[in-house]
């Protein structure tokens, strides 16, 4: 029994070094922690089980046979984080570039598998060359077999995707299909084909950082969600991000007993807007003065910044904030922005996690450039994912709802259930100045001083609509409420939602306009 026992033993001896020590160590080298340090890190202390340790390809061409690496260069399994159950696969990169052969696809199918049957997130940490190419067909069908899984699991549990390594080919369209993306700085990579395949075919020289870093997916793109200095603050990043969802789309996400919440953000609050109402300001100031202290955690904070989307906690639950940022380009909705807050807004609907909306919109952004890269469509996309959201929906009008903006931002006619306003809010078509240009132009044209008979008029206008009160007047806004009662009466109102249920008409699915 002894020596059966130290056969076991030293096969896994063999399996902890992956492509070898000496590639380990360029792995530390490079500032990269090794696959399974990683997936160790990303696992309350442990808690990790491993599955698959001893799986082999079994292919032969290319000199492969000479190749075999207990694992094949994935390690998978599951584990806890903060107590509860995740699967998880870490791609090592020191086997034949952590490249994906049809075993090792089965491995990853394997927990996705699991997860699905088991109601539980699933994580993958990608450090990958894409599809192993001595393998040819066998193991682009098994990154078909991933993205199929990937697809049908898509809002029936979380999927979460950390790239920590040059990843071509399939290793970024499995994550492109899952809900968040990571990426480390300076040594994470995400592109369809590297550079050298880029200067060949489009003659563009271009480093791997300008093409597919954390900065370029961050800013550019918006391929990536998060970004870190580091595979370890990476990691703890992913760890508590889970934090704000459920298990899966039958539950709720969990609820945290412990809230705190300074109370002189009540004083800051009445003083974030500024008096002229051109001006701009912070929107993450008012959320920082509405939520749970400390605990707003920005998606795509570098992509699209005219719009602000987060996970944050009022009163210990977790809530999805979706708010116009009046300091980035006066917070207008432009085809961006309008994609960020649509997929946000599906993430959240697909896991019972209420949204809460902050209105200050000037509409949507004219142009040349806009209509012809399709704005119809893609603002559609913001108006039909709120429309479509059958969780608890309240919207806070800070200033400006103006246009069909009004409209897509959660207004009550799409569904909101409690639609409130503070006492600066402006809801009108437009903005008074070009309100009255339009509606009184013959007026204008005719009088001796027309800039004088321009500024009357536009302030009829601004008398008219450039306050809450014919909204509130119509129940289109349900309560003027002051910016320090906005805390109090949001905790109120997501309580009386709490058991709400809608659902929508039976069909297979809807058709969004992508
Ligand atoms: C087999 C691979 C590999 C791959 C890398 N390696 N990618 N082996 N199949 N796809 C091996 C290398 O031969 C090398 O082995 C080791 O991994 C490390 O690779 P390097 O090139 O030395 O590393 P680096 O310079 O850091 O460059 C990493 C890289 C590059 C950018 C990922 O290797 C690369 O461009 N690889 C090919 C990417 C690609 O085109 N993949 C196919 C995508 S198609 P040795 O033994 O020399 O150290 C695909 C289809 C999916 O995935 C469908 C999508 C819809």
């Amino acid at each position: 029994m002894k020596e059966k026992n130290s056969e076991l033993i030293q096969k896994r001896e063999a399996a902890q070094l992956g492509g070898g020590k000496a590639r380990i160590d360029k792995q530390h080298a490079q500032g990269k922690l090794s696959a399974r340090e990683r997936i160790l890190l990303l696992m309350d202390e442990g808690s990790f089980q491993e599955i698959g340790m001893l799986v082999e390809h079994r292919a032969t061409s290319f000199g492969l046979e000479k190749t075999k690496s207990p694992g094949d260069g994935v390690i998978t399994g599951f584990g806890t984080i903060h107590g509860r159950v995740v699967y998880a696969f870490s791609q090592d990169f020191t086997v034949l570039g952590g490249s994906l052969s049809e075993t090792h696809a089965q491995k990853i199918c394997k927990v996705l598998d699991l997860a699905m049957k088991n109601g539980a997130p699933v994580i993958g940490l990608n450090d990958s060359g894409g599809a192993r190419i001595q393998e040819g067909v066998v193991s682009l069908a098994g990154y078909a077999d991933i993205f199929y899984r990937n697809t049908r699991a898509s809002g029936a549990i979380p999927q979460i995707s950390v790239i920590m390594g040059p990843c071509a080919g399939g290793a970024v369209y499995s994550p492109a299909l899952t809900d968040f993306v990571f990426m480390v700085e300076d040594t994470s990579y995400m592109f369809v084909t590297g550079p050298s395949v880029v200067k060949t075919v489009t003659h563009e020289e271009v480093s791997s950082e300008d093409l597919g870093g954390a900065k370029a997916h961050a800013e550019k793109s918006g391929v990536t969600h998060f970004t870190a200095g580091n595979d370890v603050e990476c990691l703890r990043k992913v760890r508590d991000l889970i934090t704000y969802m459920p298990q899966n789309a039958m539950e709720l996400a969990p609820q945290f007993d412990s809230v705190l919440f300074a109370k002189e953000k009540l004083n800051r609050i009445q003083n974030i807007i500024p008096d002229n109402s051109n001006l701009p300001y912070d929107i993450r100031e008012v959320i920082d003065c509405l939520i749970d202290d400390d605990t707003f955690r920005e998606v795509q904070a570098d992509f699209a910044t005219n719009i602000v989307v987060g996970f944050a906690r009022l009163d210990g639950r977790s809530l999805g904030v979706i708010a116009n940022q009046p300091s980035s380009m006066a917070g207008v909705l432009d085809i961006d922005s309008s994609r960020k807050g649509a997929r946000f807004v599906r993430f959240c609907d697909s896991f019972n996690i209420p949204l809460l909306v902050l209105e200050d919109v000037p509409g949507f952004l004219p142009g040349t450039d806009q209509e012809w890269r399709g704005i119809i469509t893609h603002g559609a996309k913001l108006l039909y994912a709120f429309s479509e959201a059958t969780v608890p929906r309240i919207t806070v009008i800070t200033r400006k709802a103006y246009g069909g903006a009004f409209d897509v931002m959660n207004s009550k006619n799409i569904g909101a259930d409690l639609n409130y306003a503070w006492p600066t809010a402006e809801i009108a078509v437009m903005g008074a100045k070009g309100a009255a240009e339009i509606i009184f132009k013959a007026e204008i044209a005719a009088a001796e001083d027309k800039e004088g008979k321009w500024k009357e008029k536009e302030a009829e206008y601004a008398e008219m609509f450039a306050n809450p009160y014919r909204a509130a007047e119509r129940g289109f806004v349900d309560a003027v409420i002051l910016p320090e009662e906005t805390r109090s009466t949001l905790i109120a109102a997501f309580k009386s939602l709490e058991k709400k249920s809608e659902t929508l008409p039976k069909k297979k699915h809807g058709n969004i306009p992508l």
